[in-house]
């Protein structure tokens, strides 16, 4: 038994289990596989246009009836600064000799901010959940996927993020500590300032806001969730845990990167994107100073075409290998199963 103001009921699930939102890695296939087990499953939708956001919509309701989250980014557009690009371009300028790759780029957006298009997509599809990342939209926005019936989530890094999310209409928070893999959901003005643990980042804003509150970071099993919900959380968001899953998408460089891998193979680091974001430690990460880092996703576009080399070793020195420190809890199973094992494991555990 879950407790019963588990945001289950909320979210229109058995399990108070939200599968994260992964850009690039999760998949329709994913999404449904989640739901059909009587999770949450959450499909990174950030850097894709509206019409491809249809698509994959459509093969989410092809395998399931069940309530699903669609994901977006929020962030500030970046602003283009002459004098860091000129720097982190001769930076990088050795790599592309090296890989016989030509001139770095000029820096490119890559994906717009949530966007009208996009929004279009969301308005016309009524997922259960809609999930920003790095804040929300605009009131009148939020108003809109608010009206059509959808719940807002967003992920806060900090007390003070977290009440702002409430003030601005969030339905449900996230909470996610550190630990996490992937982006920092952090929007303050200091990216730096959400580097919090999930276990003390969690109860105190559980204490600071009235809406419900889901933990992120670091939870891998059942353990991780009966300790979530005893620090005052009323759901989970694992992301690092589906990553052994066969339905997410996944170069084979990466999977087999993460198989050998543990807590102090992470990093919190600015050099894929621009913005704090947790990943496989690597010869980028080890070479280039955070501190240079365009702003996102400038950044980013500045390593795409290395990103594009079809070669093992090229992406395992270079490209983001996503991954929380409970990278070494993963479980290499399906992800129904995944679902089905978790909530027993948790269960087993909870207080009653
Ligand atoms: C591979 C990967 C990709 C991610 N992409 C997104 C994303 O597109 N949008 C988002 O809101 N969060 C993203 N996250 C962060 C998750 O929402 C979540 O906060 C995190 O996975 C929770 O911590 P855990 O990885 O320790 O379970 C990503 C995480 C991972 C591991």
């Amino acid at each position: 038994m879950w407790p019963k103001n588990s945001v289950a009921q909320l979210l229109g699930t058995a399990h108070p289990i939200v599968q994260a939102p992964m850009s690039g890695a999760s998949t329709p296939q994913l999404v449904a596989a989640v739901c059909n087990a009587g999770a949450l499953g959450s499909l990174g939708c950030g850097t894709l246009p509206g019409e491809a956001i249809r698509e994959q919509i459509g093969n989410i309701r092809a395998a399931t009836n069940r309530p699903f989250n669609l994901n977006f980014f929020v962030h500030a557009r970046p602003a283009v600064d002459a004098a860091a690009t000129k720097r982190m371009r001769a930076r990088l300028a050795g790599y592309y000799a090296e890989l016989d790759l030509g001139q770095v780029p000029d820096p490119d957006e890559l994906f717009p901010p949530f966007s009208e298009d996009q929004l279009a997509a969301v308005l016309e599809a009524r997922p259960r959940v809609v999930s920003f990342q790095f804040g929300l939209p605009a009131p009148e926005t939020v108003q809109r996927i608010k009206a059509a019936g959808s719940l807002i989530l967003s992920s806060a890094t900090t007390v003070a993020e977290a009440r702002d999310l409430e003030r601005r209409g969030a339905d449900i928070i996230v909470a996610q500590g550190a630990e996490a893999g992937g982006h920092r959901g952090t929007f303050s003005d200091d990216l730096g300032a959400g580097s919090i643990g999930t276990f003390a980042l969690v109860p105190q804003i559980v204490d600071a806001v009235r809406v419900p509150v889901i933990a992120a970071g670091g939870i891998a099993d059942g353990r991780g969730i009966a300790a979530a919900f005893a620090l005052g959380a009323r759901g989970v968001q694992i992301g690092t845990a589906f990553l052994g899953t066969p339905e997410v998408a996944m170069l084979p460089a990466y999977r087999k990167a993460l198989l050998g891998a543990t807590a102090e193979d992470t990093r919190i680091t600015r050099v894929f994107t621009g913005r704090p974001a947790r990943a496989l430690r690597c010869r980028l990460t080890d070479e280039v100073a955070d501190a240079d880092a365009l702003a996102f996703p400038l950044q980013a576009s500045l390593l795409a075409p290395i990103w594009g080399v079809d070669d093992d070793k090229v992406q395992s020195a270079f490209m983001p290998f996503w991954a929380g420190q409970s990278v070494a809890l993963m479980r290499e199973m399906p992800a129904g199963e995944l679902i089905e094992k978790l909530a027993a494991e948790a269960q087993a555990r909870m207080p009653h």
